[in-house]
């Protein structure tokens, strides 16, 4: 794991799992003054952490507040790769935006890109995605899988289900449902949404950046007006808050398992999990695309993740992209 001396004392304080850790201790292992470990000890204060100093002992971790710092993410972690280099911030203007300097400066397969806040969120359609602060999942997964750039798409079916199961293991009263393209559903009010972009050259993924916004412990009120009746979080459907830490290890555990078995095993097994979860195969739609309005039964998707519709007629139509009403 590569962190901050910030996160490594983070991680540290709460391995200790409450019992005081020596400042003297803390200065000896990280190399530096007892001074400097003081002035991260107060940042991490600022932050909400509180922390004890007990006489003669050293400081002691009472209580993290509910924030998805590197190391908080990573006391849950089970990947090999995804999530190893974590980018934590406050507040940012988009996750996605920095996630493309950080590949241009040559991040490591499985970067994770992650914030608190963002005052400039991407939604698809170049529409704006509203990102409160503190409430929210708000990330993005730097990926360089080994697969033709024409396969990209099909990387945002393999999200859908990792979060999909993600929410399964974690809270197993929810049941989420993947409205297509790429929305998870609570109760028929979307939760998440995905953005996937793509460096590439000709015949090469340099890197695919996958957005992930979920709407993790707001409550109705935290949303705009004009959200209140189509948006939802997953503490609002569980009736209690959640460690969006935890969760995001979790989201981050399934993208690496799913991920590497579509590399492996190709989309077959992923296509089979999305139309499992899907709340858009074998109901009425609506679909309104650019040109057109198709409205007919949704029968499956293909291995481009085409939406198939078969209209009143019985001739199948394929939708590449479009609003879907159910
Ligand atoms: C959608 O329109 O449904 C996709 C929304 C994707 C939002 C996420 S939040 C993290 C990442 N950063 C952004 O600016 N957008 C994506």
């Amino acid at each position: 794991m590569t962190f901050s001396m910030k996160d490594e004392l983070l991680a540290r304080l709460l391995r200790a799992g409450g019992e005081p850790i020596s400042g003297q201790q803390l200065a000896n292992d990280f190399g530096v003054s007892r001074t400097a470990i003081w002035k991260h000890i107060q940042v991490l204060q600022e932050e909400g952490y509180i922390l004890e100093t007990v006489k003669k002992k050293g400081y002691v971790l009472k209580s993290a507040p509910d924030r998805m710092d590197a190391a908080r993410i990573q006391t849950h972690l089970e990947t090999e790769r995804i999530g190893q280099v974590i980018h934590h911030f406050g507040s940012v203007d988009s996750t996605q935006i920095l996630a493309h300097g950080f590949v241009r400066d040559g991040a490591a397969d499985g970067t994770v890109v992650i914030a608190e806040e963002q005052t400039a969120g991407r939604g698809r359609m170049l529409r704006p995605w509203e990102s409160t602060a503190g409430k929210g999942v708000w990330m993005t997964v730097i990926l360089k899988p080994d697969i033709p750039p024409h396969q990209a798409p099909q990387f945002t079916l393999v999200a859908a289900v990792s979060i999909v199961n993600a929410m399964k293991a974690l809270y197993p009263e929810l049941e989420p449902e993947i409205k297509w393209p790429n929305d998870i559903l609570l109760n028929g009010r979307k939760c998440t949404g995905i953005l996937t972009e793509m460096v590439a050259e000709a015949d090469r993924i340099q890197a695919l950046l996958i957005g992930i916004g979920i709407n993790v412990n707001q409550k109705i009120e935290d949303f705009p007006q004009e959200l209140h009746t189509i948006a939802t979080s997953i503490s609002a459907e569980l009736g209690r808050e959640v460690d969006r830490a935890e969760f995001v290890a979790k989201v981050l555990y399934y993208l690496e398992s799913y991920g590497d078995q579509y590399v492996k095993n190709g989309f077959s097994p992923i296509k089979a999990l999305w139309e499992k979860a899907s709340a858009t195969i074998g109901r009425h739609v609506r679909a309104t695309t650019l040109r057109e309005v198709i409205e007919g039964v949704a029968v499956g998707i293909t291995e481009a993740g085409v939406l198939e519709i078969k209209t009143a007629s019985g001739e199948v139509k394929g939708v590449y992209s479009a609003d879907i009403e159910l």
